[in-house]
């Protein structure tokens, strides 16, 4: 059986050159607990930070071993070393830095969700594709290694056609690690949901229709959503699921996977979200017809946190090495938002909304 377990070579692909000058935009939480420890060991070279909080900036900038702080977005921004800029600030203060940073001929990796709306995100994309800059956006999930796995089982026929997706994540979220974010109008799709959006678009392919339905918990001092439930239907009849629930008050927390096909079963766990942002290791089984009855268990041993920051910063110097797109570059990320803003769609007008009604 050993001879047919197929290669499951996860890691993300390294450019050849790891030394191309970093600067970071934003000293906050995702920076110093994902952004930093990522960089270090992939061996990334960090030239500087800023942020508007210079203490912060300052505090990070010891902690983390990186040579310089800027006062302001605009000196890092004139600093030769500084070939790409790392974008980790809110959603709507990211398309005035994009900006900037394209104008002065750097690249940019911006955090998710790319804009607040759409079409400040489409004009993001053109600012940067106007400058002849690369833009990538940082869903890193498509890195996490229970998603990477299924993607590679996919594409060597191990699963036939697809007729089954879902991602079911139940949990007790902590909001104290982001206030700004519990406060505002849109919550769970806008910032978390999100990362499973981008996956299954880059699992299965773009749905022709989303439905969902959002609500919260009694008590919740929000008024955005922090539950939902959404099902993608697709031409070929593949049918999704994305359950997501963040008020759950027990221990119980759950995270899941399952996609079924013509040929195959695979299913795993998310590891990060047994304990946000500590995690474990995804898990990942699947049985197929080529051995029916046998579940294969890979053996994962690389984390969400870190590990797959490493991914959407590797891809961009790969673009920006040989010419190509990221993985996940501003362009296939407006995909990603066009589902984002039409759950939002379908949750306010009830009723099942096609991504491509969303535009500018
Ligand atoms: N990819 C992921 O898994 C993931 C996880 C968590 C957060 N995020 C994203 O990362 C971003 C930051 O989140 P966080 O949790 O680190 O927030 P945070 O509040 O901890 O940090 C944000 C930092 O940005 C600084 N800042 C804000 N606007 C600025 C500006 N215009 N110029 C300079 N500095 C500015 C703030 O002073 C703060 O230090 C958000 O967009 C969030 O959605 C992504």
């Amino acid at each position: 059986m050993r001879d047919i377990f197929p290669q499951l070579d996860y890691q993300p692909e390294l450019p050849k050159r790891l030394d191309r000058g970093i600067g970071i935009v934003g000293a906050g939480g995702i920076v110093n607990y994902a952004h930093l420890p990522a960089y270090k060991k992939a061996g990334f070279k960090v030239v500087g930070i800023t942020d508007r909080n210079r203490e912060q900036a300052e505090r990070t900038a010891k902690q983390q071993g990186i040579p310089k702080v800027y006062g302001r977005v605009e000196e890092l921004l004139r600093e030769p070393d500084v070939e790409i800029v790392d974008v980790a600030v809110y959603p709507a203060e990211q398309l005035a830095i994009v900006e900037q940073a394209a104008a002065a001929g750097k690249h940019l990796l911006c955090q998710k969700p790319l804009a607040d709306d759409y079409a400040k995100a489409v004009r993001s994309v053109e600012l940067a594709e106007r400058a002849k800059v690369k833009i990538a956006v940082n869903q890193q999930m498509r890195w996490d290694a229970g998603i990477r796995c299924t993607r590679l089982l996919i594409n060597d026929g191990w699963l036939g056609d697809p007729t089954y997706g879902s991602i079911q994540v139940h949990s007790k979220t902590d909001w104290s690690l982001w206030p700004w974010i519990y406060q505002g109008k849109h919550v769970e799709i806008m910032f978390h949901s999100i990362h499973y959006i981008d996956s299954l678009r880059y699992l299965l392919g773009e749905p022709t229709l989303v439905f969902t339905s959002g609500s919260r918990a009694p008590g919740e001092t929000t008024t955005a959503e922090t539950k939902t439930l959404t099902v993608w239907e697709y031409a070929s009849g593949l049918q999704v699921l994305i359950d997501v629930c963040h008020t759950t008050w027990q221990d119980d927390a759950y995270a899941s996977f399952r996609f079924e096909g013509t040929e195959g079963v695979i299913k795993g766990t998310i590891g990060l979200m047994y304990n946000y942002p500590t995690g474990r290791p995804d898990t990942l089984e699947f049985m197929s017809k080529r051995n029916p009855a046998y579940w294969f268990t890979a053996r994962l041993d690389s984390m969400w946190i870190p590990d797959a920051f490493v991914g959407p910063m590797a891809s961009l110097m790969r673009a920006i090495e040989d010419g190509s797109e990221p993985e996940t570059s501003g362009r296939d990320n407006l995909r990603t938002l066009q589902v984002v803003f039409a759950e939002y769609r379908s949750m306010a007008e009830k009723r099942a909304v096609r991504p491509q009604e969303i535009s500018q």
